[in-house]
């Protein structure tokens, strides 16, 4: 094949796309019994790919099969259906496919007259996405990388917005001199909103934390005497899920205390606002249209490939005001289209649209209802079936995606043996599960978050962890 110094010929162009579509259906084909986790060390990768630079150019054809062969021990069945470990999706056909389309198409979707099919269809998704989750369509939207950068997008807008009602101009004047924000968030928050606190130079350590009830809710009774303390700028970071319990912050009874106080509502809902989105458990996200602004992912539960997370603001001004960004050069359409880069804190950015769209279309409203109902059936499931074996305690109330399993020890050495059950299950290979410490017990983590996790996925990881621990 020719290099690609010199223009590739069509047929050569559509087989190397065939030897990548054959390289990735090998792949997804060994998912159902491949070995969960990878069997590669990190010095035996080095050996395969690293080295110097080569000076020569080589085929397209030989660097995809090279590649292919070197990487494959270091891949990790993340895709598959006996994954649980973080909060970890897979990839739905059709978002799949469409992201491959979403490469060759290789838009630029930071402006609609760079690519207008790109805005079109992003647009469509924040209405679609704004009507599962049951909140307003004027909603203001941005299609980021996670849910990382939409909390920092999300608390980039609050900024604004609060400054902007105590008379200060943040994007204009900094921080230095500005009245003082306060922001308030759950103790048991997710890490990636302090980080966005970092980011936003509002600082980390200026945090007022509220308790959490045994499961991990903000307690609106304590909020409520903290938000009635001290007046002014005030931003409240909630969160829809968990990331050990699963639980979501009683939200209606926080925007009661929130709208007396005036303060700005952020809710974190990285996997747990889906819940919203499914007739069955969207009493548990009730309240959640009076918040201010949303953050949650399209690559955790709705089976979209990495990256792509989605952030919604209440307030269009102040989401404009914090990521807009204007240049001669930037031109803008005639007819006012959606420009992406006015709602991202990137400029140049993939169309990450086109994914989330095919897995919209693919599973309509009830298809992501199903996802969601399924992926909680399968998890009370693990819950039932662990929890009724002796010397196996599950910690927390199932009311979504999230297990915590704790393996008790005749000796008292509890945390130590819930470890080292951890370990043999993810030696053994069958599954893939992490651990994580919660309310200051050990625990082992379940998360199902895969549209292909089927029950005799559960029930062959249920007996493989109780192979382990029975070893
Ligand atoms: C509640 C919550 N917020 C934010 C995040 C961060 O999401 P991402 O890794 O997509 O940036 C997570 C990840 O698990 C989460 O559970």
């Amino acid at each position: 094949m020719t290099t690609p110094t010199q223009s590739t010929p069509t047929a050569e162009l559509r087989s190397l796309l065939e030897d990548a579509a054959a390289h990735a259906a090998r792949f997804l084909e060994a998912l159902p019994e491949r070995r969960v986790a990878s069997t590669a060390t990190a010095d035996g990768l080095r050996k395969e790919l690293g080295g110097p630079l080569p000076d020569e150019t080589r085929d397209p054809r030989r660097v995809l099969a090279e590649l292919a062969r070197a990487v494959e021990p270091g891949l990790v069945a993340t895709p598959g259906g006996r994954f649980f470990g973080f909060v970890i999706g897979g990839s739905l056909p059709a978002a799949l496919a469409a992201d491959w389309l979403t490469s060759a198409w290789d838009q630029n979707a930071g402006l609609y007259v760079a690519a207008p099919a790109a805005s079109v269809v992003e647009e469509v998704c924040g209405a679609w996405l704004a009507d599962l989750f049951g909140i307003s369509q004027d909603a203001s939207f941005g299609l980021v990388t996670g849910c990382q950068m939409a909390n920092f997008t999300a608390l980039a807008a609050a900024r604004h917005h609060v400054l902007e009602e105590a008379g200060w101009d943040v994007e204009a004047d900094g921080l230095a001199g500005a009245p003082p924000v306060r922001v308030i968030a759950g103790e048991e928050r997710h890490v990636t909103i302090d980080r966005a606190l970092r980011f936003l130079g509002l600082g980390s350590s200026n945090l007022q934390t509220v308790p959490a009830d045994g499961q991990g809710r903000m307690r609106p009774d304590v909020l409520k005497t903290l938000l009635a303390e001290s007046p002014g700028p005030t931003i409240l970071c909630v969160q829809a899920g968990n990331v050990n319990t699963g639980a979501i912050d009683p939200l209606d009874a926080i925007c009661d205390a929130a709208s007396e106080a005036g303060a700005w509502v952020h809710v974190d809902g990285a996997f747990g606002m889906w819940a919203a989105a499914s007739p069955s458990l969207s009493h548990l996200t009730a309240g959640i249209e009076r918040a201010d602004s949303w953050a949650t992912d399209a690559h955790k539960w709705l089976n979209v490939p990495y990256d792509s997370g989605l952030v919604f603001c209440a307030h269009p001004a102040a989401h404009k005001a914090a990521m807009g960004t204007q240049a001669s050069y930037l031109v803008r359409s005639e007819n006012q289209e959606r420009d992406e880069l006015d709602w991202n804190p990137e400029a140049s950015r993939r169309a990450r649209g086109f994914p989330v769209y095919a897995a919209l279309r693919s599973l309509g409203r009830s298809g992501v209802a199903d996802l969601v109902d399924r992926c909680c059936a399968h998890a009370r499931r693990f819950a039932g079936a662990l929890g009724r074996e002796p010397g196996v305690e599950v910690l927390n109330d199932v009311v979504l995606n999230q297990v915590l399993v704790r393996f008790l020890d005749d000796g008292g050495e509890h945390d130590a043996r819930t470890r080292a059950v951890i370990e043999a299950v993810q030696e053994d290979g069958t599954c893939w599960l992490g651990g994580t410490t919660w309310q200051g017990k050990g625990a082992m983590r379940i998360s199902v978050s895969n549209w292909s996790t089927t029950i005799e996925d559960v029930d062959r990881s249920v007996a493989a962890i109780l192979r382990a621990a029975s070893g």
